[in-house]
């Protein structure tokens, strides 16, 4: 919970706080630990008791008699004021003057409006209806689902995957959506070409204020045309099917038979609308949210690959995922009569709002409720509800959702390693976290410059990268220590640390008054700064039992120059440092040594103290480099030499280096590759 949280009655309600941070878990980690059980009274709402609870929601649930669907079975913003409440009534009728079954349905509702499904029923019409479409349930029925969805499942994956090319998608709107759609469609037994119109209608139904999905965002009354065009559909099906009948659900509910009648217009209609609908918005959810907490958690998503073909282990998964997403926000029960609960006394006619996502993170009943473990076991989650009302289609969500991940994951390529660089506001650090990020791995991002930090990684995290920055001075160890404690706390774990920062104050020992404060930190930054960065992941990688190292040293490491002395010095101090944590870790960490050629797009050039000195590094290649680069800087390269297809291209563009990088770190655990050095081919002037 957020320190200094201070509690306000619509957190736990208001469709905007959901719009901003999803569950309200602030709200309710503070409610089940001073108020679990709240008389609350947000703006729009007519007042409730905030249900936050486990063992009071099963309470609630396991007790129809007391606490009864009817007649408020969801919590949802009303027109309090008597004269609009009319006012709207009287619209209603209007808009329905065209339909005039659906007229005379809303004319005998009294409260109950134009859909009376087993969400809104109480005993004995709840046991009566429910029991309508139970024979369905039989497991050839189920059996010939699951072979079903296995072949249309596959078709999705295959879709989502095109022709295995780079693009973007949408995991929700393009992905998710459309297992559960195809179910509906399977239940139903509607024909294929009108999944696009049940998915509006459903999204429309479920859209609340969302302006994403309703029908006309600026209408407050268009859920009513949706109506009408849901009862029109599934008026026609009825009809199909009493000439028709199948075996599917749609001919259970067409021809289901109350006391040897066909079930009344409006709880007919409504049957089919809760169908389409109950499944279809929770499991897209379920899925988006499970998914999405895989990636935040790469260590479980590995996990889920390893044992992918263990039936058990997706099983559980897939019930970590419904509790974590907790797709159904609340419904609600009003009190028959006066109850005492949790010592507070409950009167006849007052509202409970059960709030599953808190129950699903309730400490009581969950070990580290907020840890998504999908090994977790038991995990007693109130994602479907209980008693009598329990979701009548848990059943086919897991099993859509098993069938779902267990095609999905083996075909995900994706990096899912954590990585922590060091430097990652410019030059090769920036590339590099650009690339990995966009292969998908979790990466913390260090640099002591934090504005130019966030320009880096703030447009990678809106389009969806798994990037955290942090700001460090790698000369500290403690604020190293912090990066790789921040990527632990994070992620999880720390699979690859790259200690890229570094600074190239090239200068003569003559012009050691200039250029001693900058060779300090020199010696500070390229060589005390990998030093920290190795020994800050040194013991989380040997615990983990595996980890990967890689240190920016630089050709100039190999041999000394007049000019880069103090520079060569510490990038030959950093591949000693590399090659002996190599030997002292054999087996437990990789190690690799990237050794930068010339470069002169990135920023190194920058802390040049004497520009003389880089005519001194580059030695007998001076005069030949010196003219390149003036030609370069006045357009007069041939396009030989700027060709990187053509063996004359004359320096390397830095984005080179970097997907080499990026190669070293995506290698299997196995295979290390040592060093890296990469040179232009034409590239005249390094030695
Ligand atoms: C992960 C996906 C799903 C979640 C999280 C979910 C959740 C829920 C919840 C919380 C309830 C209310 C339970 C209560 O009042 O105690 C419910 C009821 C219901 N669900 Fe689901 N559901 C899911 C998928 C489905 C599917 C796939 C179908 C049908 C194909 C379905 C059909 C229904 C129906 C008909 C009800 C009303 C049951 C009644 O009132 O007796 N649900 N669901």
């Amino acid at each position: 919970m957020a320190q200094n949280y201070e509690f306000r009655d619509d957190d736990v309600i208001a469709p905007e706080v959901y719009g901003r941070i999803g569950h309200p878990h602030d709200a309710f980690t503070w409610l089940r630990k001073n108020d679990p059980l709240r008389w609350v009274e947000p703006e729009h709402y007519r007042p409730f008791w905030a249900v936050t609870k486990h063992a009071d929601i099963i309470e609630i649930e396991k007790n129809p008699e007391v606490f009864a669907s009817e007649p408020r079975p969801i919590l949802i913003p009303e027109q309090t004021q008597p004269e609009m409440r009319e006012e709207l009534i009287m619209e209603i009728f209007k808009r329905l003057e065209d339909r005039p079954k659906l007229l005379e349905v809303l004319a005998t509702a009294g409260e109950q409006g134009l859909i009376r499904s087993l969400v809104q029923m109480d005993p004995p019409d709840h046991t009566n209806y429910r029991a309508l479409v139970q024979p369905w349930f039989k497991p050839s029925n189920i059996k010939a689902l699951e072979d079903r969805l296995n072949m249309i499942t596959e078709s999705i994956i295959d879709d989502m995957m095109g022709d295995g090319g780079e693009r973007e998608l949408d995991f929700v709107q393009d992905v998710a959506v459309w297992p559960p759609l195809k179910l509906i469609v399977e239940l139903l037994g509607v024909p294929e070409e009108d999944e696009p119109l049940i998915l509006k209608l459903t999204n429309e139904l479920f859209a609340g204020e969302d302006p994403e999905m309703m029908r006309a965002g600026d209408d407050p009354l268009s859920g009513i045309e949706t109506v009408k065009s849901l009862y029109d559909y599934f008026t026609e099906l009825t009809e199909e099917r009493r000439v028709n009948p199948r075996e599917d659900l749609a001919s259970y509910i067409a021809n289901g038979k109350l006391n040897g009648a066909y079930l009344p217009y409006k709880e007919l209609i409504s049957y089919y609308i809760i169908v389409a609908t109950a499944g279809h918005e929770t499991t897209r959810t379920s899925i988006s949210g499970g998914m999405h907490a895989l990636l935040r958690n790469p260590e479980q998503l590995q996990l889920l690959k390893d044992n992918i073909d263990d039936e058990d282990t997706v099983k559980l998964a897939v019930e970590e995922m419904i509790r974590w997403t907790t797709a159904v926000n609340q419904f609600s029960r009003t009190a028959t009569r006066d109850y005492e609960l949790r010592g507070q006394k409950i009167k006849k006619g007052e509202s409970l709002g059960l709030f599953y996502a808190s129950a699903n993170f309730d400490e009581d009943v969950f070990d580290d409720p907020f840890k998504f473990d999908i090994t977790r076991k038991p995990n007693r989650h109130l994602a479907f509800g209980t008693g009598p009302h329990q979701c009548l289609g848990l059943i086919l969500a897991r099993m859509q959702m098993r069938i779902f991940f267990t095609q999905l994951i083996p075909r995900i390529k994706e990096m899912t390693l954590v990585i922590v660089i060091t430097g990652a506001a410019s030059g090769f650090g920036k590339l590099v976290s650009e690339k990995l990020t966009a292969l998908g791995a979790c990466l913390v991002a260090g640099d002591i410059n934090k504005s130019a930090l966030d320009e880096v990684v703030e447009p990678l995290a809106s389009r969806g990268a798994r990037i955290t920055a942090m700001k460090v001075d790698v000369t500290a160890r403690s604020e190293m220590m912090a990066l790789v404690k921040h990527a632990v706390d994070t992620f999880g774990r720390v699979d690859v640390m790259i200690n890229n920062a570094g600074v190239m104050p090239l200068a003569f020992f003559s012009d050691h008054h200039a250029a001693h404060d900058a060779w300090d930190r020199c010696i500070d930054i390229n060589f005390k700064g990998v030093l920290n960065g190795i020994a800050a992941a040194h013991d989380v990688m040997i615990q983990q039992g595996r980890g990967h190292i890689v240190n920016v040293s630089s050709i100039y490491g190999n041999y000394p120059v007049v000019g880069g002395g103090v520079y060569g010095a510490t990038k030959a101090a950093v591949t000693f440092l590399s090659e002996s944590l190599r030997q002292e870790s054999l087996g437990k960490i990789k190690v690799t040594t990237v050794k930068p050629t010339g470069v002169p797009a990135t920023a190194l050039g920058t802390g040049v103290v004497n520009p003389e000195a880089v005519a001194g590094i580059l030695g007998a290649n001076a005069t030949a480099y010196m003219g390149k680069f003036a030609a370069a800087a006045g357009g007069a390269l041939s396009p030989e030499e700027l060709d990187s297809n053509n063996v004359q291209y004359w320096a390397l563009e830095p984005a080179y280096l970097a997907d080499q990088i990026v190669y070293a770190i995506n290698q299997p655990w196995g295979v290390s590759i040592a060093e890296i050095t990469v040179r232009a081919t034409g590239d005249a002037y390094v030695i």
